[in-house]
């Protein structure tokens, strides 16, 4: 299967999921990167020789137009799926009208607790004692769709955002490829708000 990933940031997620196309734990095609910004995972991205493009919303005249070149962009590459690693905007009705229920995000909280930009922030300042990440298929909404998988991390008494956020990311590293492999051999069909493996997960 041919995946496209997007994302913003340090490109941890990224690394993880191109080191496990190439030991076989992830048997697809990471066929190109998007970013909506200058930002360490391009970087990672060319390396790999990962064929990249920078689509910044700057460069448009509205969200639209953004929607609609992002949209274009993804098309000309044919994935069978879209992952959005990391990547910092919510993914408009152009891009999920053209991949219905093939767009996968994973988010650093226990959806639906925390959604939003500052998920590791918020769960922090809940006091709450155990946290984690979420695969889901992307909706509407803003980490709003159905769930595909999730991990539990527990939060230290020291912890600040950045040493549970990194807690976290290596466990959504693994949990991302786990997910992206099972869909890659399988599939999984949408039943209202939930999410049936085929085959089923271990
Ligand atoms: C991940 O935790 C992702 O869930 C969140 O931002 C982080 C991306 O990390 N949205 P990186 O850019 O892959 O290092």
């Amino acid at each position: 299967p041919r995946l496209v990933v997007l994302a913003s940031g340090t490109g941890s997620l990224l690394e993880a999921l191109l080191a496990a196309t190439g030991d076989g734990r992830l048997p697809v095609d990471v066929v190109g990167f998007v970013a909506d910004r200058d930002c360490r995972a391009v970087e990672v991205a060319q390396r790999a020789g990962v064929p990249t493009a920078v689509v910044r919303p700057q460069d448009q005249p509205d969200r639209a137009a953004w929607d609609a070149a992002l949209a274009d962009h993804l098309q000309g590459l044919a994935p069978d799926w879209v992952v959005s690693a990391g990547f910092m905007r919510i993914l408009g009705e152009a891009v999920l009208a053209a991949f219905p229920d093939r767009v996968v995000n994973t988010h650093p909280a226990l959806l639906p607790s925390f959604p939003g930009a500052h998920a590791v922030r918020d769960a922090l300042a809940h006091g709450v004692r155990v946290s984690g990440c979420t695969v889901h298929l992307v909706d509407a909404g803003t980490d709003t769709g159905p769930v595909l998988a999730q991990a539990a991390v527990p939060v230290l008494d020291d912890d600040d955002e950045a040493s549970l956020h990194e807690r976290i990311k290596v466990v959504e590293r693994g949990l991302l490829v786990e997910v992206l492999a099972g869909l890659a051999v399988g599939g999984v069909e949408v039943v209202g708000r939930r999410t049936r493996w085929r085959p089923a997960r271990p």
